[in-house]
């Protein structure tokens, strides 16, 4: 380890030196993208063609000698215990080659019922398409058709769907023994262990930044106004362009997984736990994937059901769930139902906040409301309480930036109450309390200025300004989320003879731009262009790669890939300075060549320093390091930095008050990620969490039917998600601030970007109406209800 001292800050703004501890054998610190030639640049994916081309190999896509496809055969019924299953009739289907049950059900959050495996025969069914068991045939046909012929008898209980209903003392209860489940990522929730009492688990006072501090009734003693409201949010189904899916092709030497994935290794880890198999004879190949937005992590019922079909029958199974599957049985972001109540000052200043939440997850924990309450603002006297509430509906999964979206609706919206009670201007209100001493912090200032003067703000007009029955108004809001590292990221970079470059890291890519950043990052350092570089990833076999949930990969990838490249470079440059007349480290990389700093013409093309420095292949492998300016939470691969990312969102819309038809026009996104490794491909990223929260503000919401728990719009015809036609004009600008904590700077921008859009939309909503809309989606029976509703309490 060495001191070193660096500049930090945001650029275009004053820049600070600070000492930071770096391990020795990091590269040097890179300058501003405007001194790079390749990073920071917005170049193309690598992998654009073959996607518009139809070439790219989803899991969708993978077709094997003599492979089957599989159905699942799911529960009919809400509540009931299984007393038995016949599968003869479909066995005996034409084609069929398989069936399988499921011993046990794993839900999306590893959800198990320890009673229920001792004492029954079959698993409980909790709620209605819960998976019971899969058939393989020959064709989908077939499988499709045999799956309608397994005979289920069902014992039925009664089952409760509703939030408020399952939190009646009468209700249903949907687990009579004690329940366990995985942590929800982010979101957190109430962990096993708590209280339970009927549906209701908690309160859960811990999570990211501490549930608790001070003394709120002081708090709100001290406060010159203190605001009390209630805010709801919807369950908001996962819908990624490809649904969840998995070939799985059993052989005695190993088991091969082609998965539509987040993370490749959590596909495997999770398949040698279940089948109890070496890791080594699990390969997880995930070349191309559809989308994930939090819930595709692991095998799931699905993947156990394709393994042991697979085994069965001894051919590669392929199950890809179909829509409605998708829908109700693996994953959504969890309903809420937030009580706030905030004290201030006069000029501001908070004095305490006091959160009550409530959400259901379905069968599965992990309904909380995120960080933001307890993290955004240095708020003196805080507490927050969540209680997890179980229904007969399928299981929560995390969902791009789990809990902080409905937190932060409640939240930034409440805050907007606020400035209006004391006719503070909206953003100033958030200059005075946006203090925390932390680079997310210190971004947010700079976004919410640059985003004031690109969005209009100070031509905002008082709320309800329109007199006719369309009004038009704007809002702001702001998001956080942290700023993660995957602890076990490596890469590996090879030069070969013929100076091609190789680069390897065993990540998936979910549509963000995996491979393009890596063959950004290596092409950098070795002075080469995008194009030269063959970056590959989403195998097991490579190098550790990260998981693409938390916003980590480009976080965790670049540093380690500049590092890999970084030997590679000063390995060639060892090979080759003395026939230059020169030092190892006086050789520099760029423009295709190789030479002596400050001579260029001392030097040769890249191609002709491998050819003599005569070798078949080098290889040098990198870590990702820990960060140079340490971690505040490390749990197992997620680090967490006390630094975070986030962004400043401006909206505006236009309410039609006779119809509730609420359209959004527009969206100035002003983000922060650290370095911006490539601006095409954060744009990108930021119109699609831009779209997403339009969407869920707007339209998702799952319905269930409260008689049979029947999803009744698991499709995407009724289950309406934003299209081209409600698209507001998004404007994006990224900041660009060096932290000096890795080799590249570079930081996460997924899950903000859907983080404030909720928020600010409603904020808009009332700078337009002068009414409130605290329950979400705005769809026409919502907005309708707000504008009737008076002013103050919901
Ligand atoms: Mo995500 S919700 O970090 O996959």
């Amino acid at each position: 380890m060495s001191d070193r001292t660096v500049l930090t800050g945001i650029v275009g703004e004053t820049f600070q030196p600070i000492t930071r501890n770096v391990p020795a054998e990091e590269p040097p610190e890179l300058p501003p993208n405007a001194e790079l030639r390749v990073i920071g640049k917005p170049v193309n994916r690598v992998d654009a063609v073959p996607k518009v081309m139809g070439k790219a190999r989803y899991t969708y896509d993978v077709q094997l000698p003599g492979m089957l496809y599989a159905r699942i055969v799911s529960s009919t019924v809400p509540h009931a215990r299984i007393k038995s299953i016949d599968t003869s009739a479909a066995e005996a289907y034409p084609g069929v080659k398989a069936v399988h049950i499921l011993d046990r059900v794993l839900s999306i959050a590893q959800l198990r019922d320890p009673g229920a495996e001792a004492n029954e025969s079959y698993p409980l069914v909790r709620y209605n398409g819960q998976p019971i068991a899969a058939v393989a045939a020959v064709t989908a046909r077939a499988a499709k058709a045999a799956a309608k012929l397994v005979r289920i008898e069902y014992e039925r209980f009664p089952h409760v769907t509703g939030l408020e209903e399952a939190m009646r003392d009468d209700a249903p209860v949907v687990f009579s023994g004690p329940t366990e489940q995985a942590a929800t990522a982010g979101g957190g929730g109430a962990p096993p262990g708590l209280p339970q009492k009927g549906n209701l688990r908690g309160p859960a006072r811990g999570g990211l930044g501490g549930g608790g501090r001070g003394d709120v009734q002081q708090g709100f003693a001290q406060a010159d106004h203190v605001l009390t409201r209630e805010y709801r949010t919807q369950v908001q189904t996962h819908t990624p362009m490809e649904t969840h899916g998995l070939v799985a092709d059993w052989r005695d030497e190993e088991l091969t997984l082609y998965a539509s994935t987040q993370f490749t290794l959590s596909v495997r880890d999770e398949a040698a736990e279940v089948f109890k198999l070496p890791k080594e004879k699990i390969r997880v190949i995930s070349e191309f994937t559809g989308g994930g937005f939090g819930a595709k992590f692991g095998i799931g019922n699905y993947g156990v059901l394709a393994i042991h079909l697979s085994r069965k029958a001894r051919a590669p199974v392929r199950l890809v769930l179909d829509r409605r599957e998708e829908h109700v049985s693996v994953g959504n972001r969890p309903s809420s139902l937030q009580r706030v109540k905030l004290g201030a000052k006069r000029d501001g200043t908070i004095t305490a906040l006091q959160v009550e939440s409530f959400g259901t997850g379905g069968v599965a924990a992990g309904a909380g409301v995120g960080f933001a309450h307890t993290a955004m603002y240095p708020i003196p006297n805080l507490a927050v309480e969540h209680y997890d509430v179980f229904t007969d509906a399928g299981p929560c999964a995390a969902f791009r930036a789990p809990g902080q979206v409905q937190g932060i609706f409640a939240l930034e919206q409440a805050l907007d109450e606020l400035a209006h009670e004391l006719k503070m201007d909206p953003l100033a209100l958030r200059e005075k309390i946006d203090t925390n001493d932390t680079d997310d912090s210190r971004a947010r200032k700079v976004e919410r200025r640059v985003g004031a003067e690109r969005a209009g703000w100070s031509k905002h007009r008082p709320p309800a300004t329109d007199s006719g029955p369309i009004k038009r108004g704007m809002g702001v809001a702001q998001s956080q989320w942290a700023y993660v590292v995957h602890g076990t990221t490596t890469c590996e970079v090879r030069i070969r003879g013929d100076g091609s470059v190789i680069a390897l890291n065993g990540a998936q890519d979910i549509g963000t731009g995996t491979r393009t950043v890596m063959a950004q990052t290596v092409a950098e350092e070795l002075g080469l262009r995008v194009e030269d570089i063959d970056a590959r990833i989403g195998d097991s076999r490579y190098p550790a790669g990260a998981a693409s949930g938390g916003s980590r990969v480009t976080s965790s990838i670049t540093p380690a890939a500049r590092n890999a490249a970084y030997l590679a470079a000063r390995d060639l440059a060892g090979r080759v300075a003395q026939s230059l007349g020169a030092k190892p480290d006086e050789i520099v990389f760029q423009d295709g060549r190789i030479f002596v700093r400050g001579r260029p013409e001392r030097g040769m093309t890249f191609v002709e320093a491998v050819r003599k420095a005569n070798f078949d292949e080098i290889v040098h492998r990198a870590d990702r390091r820990e960060d140079y300016d340490g971690y505040r939470i490390k749990l197992g691969d997620l680090h967490i930095s006390r630094h975070g990312i986030g962004g400043v969102q401006f909206a505006e819309v236009a309410v039609d008050t006779e119809t509730g038809v609420v359209k959004v026009e527009r969206i100035v996104a002003v983000h922060d990620c650290g370095r911006p490794i490539n601006p095409k491909l954060i744009e990108s990223q930021i119109y699609g969490g831009v779209l997403q929260g339009v969407s869920f503000a707007l339209y998702e919401e799952r319905q269930l039917d409260p008689g049979t728990g029947v999803q009744l719009n698991a499709n995407i015809d009724q289950y309406k998600i934003v299209g081209a036609r409600e698209t507001p004009a998004i404007e994006v600008h990224v900041i660009e601030q060096l932290g000096r904590q890795s080799s590249t700077d570079a930081r996460g921008v997924a899950e903000p970007a859907n983080v404030a859009t909720a928020a600010a939309i409603a904020n808009a909503f009332y700078n337009a109406t002068g009414k409130r809309i605290r329950t979400l989606p705005m769809n026409p029976a919502n907005v309708l209800a707000a504008l009737r509703a008076d002013e103050g309490q919901p």
